[in-house]
């Protein structure tokens, strides 16, 4: 018998964090040798307010890539309330600048420079709806007030609902959807809104936070929601919507960082991405979907070229090692320890 492989277009990864210095080393290769491009985010200590500091890190992003790999970092800016809207002139002429992410104040890991009242940035998105850049958007509420489990679909109507449609030609990319309310707002929405989903939010429900005791390698933010919830993005994705394509959200903490009385939030699936992918969309009958998550609908979004490589996945079980090296700590992957399904071979 052959083994199962899926030949599929070179894939992107829409949403992808990879820190900076020893940690950056650490963790690119495994994006470049899986895919062609990827929307780095911008959440550093300091944040990347600017072209200037877009530009800075895109080098050193390009200088910590392995010798033998081709493969684009494409940026996105950090929105603080003081974002000047000829920031976005700046952005669009570099080239290299797909958007700017709009972090509510405090709502995730690195966040605190972000934007506290919306309309403190209604200049930027002004400019931005003209000159054809996208915003990339974290949609929680941080009103402590309010679950955490439905900080999301609160976002949704108080926030972001009204803002596509003040801004009504903003091109928005809900990032990492993790509910049936947002799967309906982006699917209902007018055009030029799209989402981002990660493998987790796919393949974990919330109980994976809480197998057997605390499992804080499983805590990322938005946080893992309910069986209901992941499945209405299974059903979302089995469509073959153009408007949900592929950002994996991989974000490494070092070990210690994770393990702690307070640990961060974010869960590193880089070294196994689209492995991780190609099972969930297997589990559901869509791997047929695979190629336009992976490889045409965020290309086509932002209105980038497909890729023209190929990659192969093949369906041969792995090991997941226990952790891999972090600079001078540790890095927990997804899966630590476990097996995963499918395994990638690059077509040079
Ligand atoms: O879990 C998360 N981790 N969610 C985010 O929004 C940020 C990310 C990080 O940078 O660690
Ligand atoms: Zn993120």
């Amino acid at each position: 018998m052959t083994t199962p492989t899926l030949l599929l277009r070179e894939p992107d990864d829409f949403h992808l964090h990879v820190r900076d210095g020893a940690a950056l080393a650490a963790v690119l290769p495994f994006s470049a040798a899986r895919f062609a491009r990827a929307l780095i985010m911008p959440n550093l200590i300091p944040p990347v307010c600017t072209t200037a500091q877009a530009l800075a890190y895109r080098s050193r992003i390009l200088s910590a890539l392995p010798a033998d790999t081709r493969f684009t970092p494409l940026m996105s800016l950090y929105l603080t309330d003081h974002t000047p809207a000829h920031e976005v002139d700046r952005a669009l002429a570099s080239g290299c600048v797909l958007g700017f992410k709009l972090y509510p104040a405090g709502a995730t890991t690195h966040a605190e420079a972000g934007v506290t009242t919306i309309s403190c940035i209604y200049p930027v998105l002004e400019r931005m709806q003209e000159m054809g850049l996208t915003l990339q958007v974290h949609g929680e509420l941080t009103d402590p007030a309010i679950d955490v489990f439905d900080r999301e679909a609160r976002f949704i109507d108080a926030v972001l609902a009204p803002l596509s449609e003040r801004f009504a030609r903003l091109r928005i990319v809900l990032e990492h959807i993790t509910t049936r309310a947002a799967v309906d707002f982006v699917l209902g929405a007018r055009a030029g809104v799209a989402a981002t989903i990660t493998p987790q939010h796919l393949l974990l429900n919330r109980n994976a936070l809480f197998t057997g005791g605390i499992r804080p390698h499983h805590y990322c933010l938005p946080v893992l929601k309910s069986e209901a919830n992941r499945q209405a993005l299974c059903a979302a994705v089995r469509t073959g919507s153009p408007r949900l394509f592929l950002g994996t959200d991989s974000a490494p903490h070092a070990r210690s960082a994770k393990e702690s009385g307070c640990g961060c939030a974010g869960i590193f699936s880089a070294h196994a991405a689209l492995e991780l992918y190609a099972e969930a969309f297997e589990s559901i009958g869509a791997l047929e979907q695979l190629e336009g998550f992976a490889a045409e609908h965020g290309a086509d979004f932002y209105g980038l070229p497909r890729n023209s490589g190929r990659v192969r996945l093949v369906k041969e079980p792995w090991s997941v090692p226990s952790a891999y090296p972090f600079g001078e700590e540790e890095l927990v992957p997804l899966r630590a320890g476990e097996r995963i399904g499918w395994r990638v071979e690059r077509d040079e």
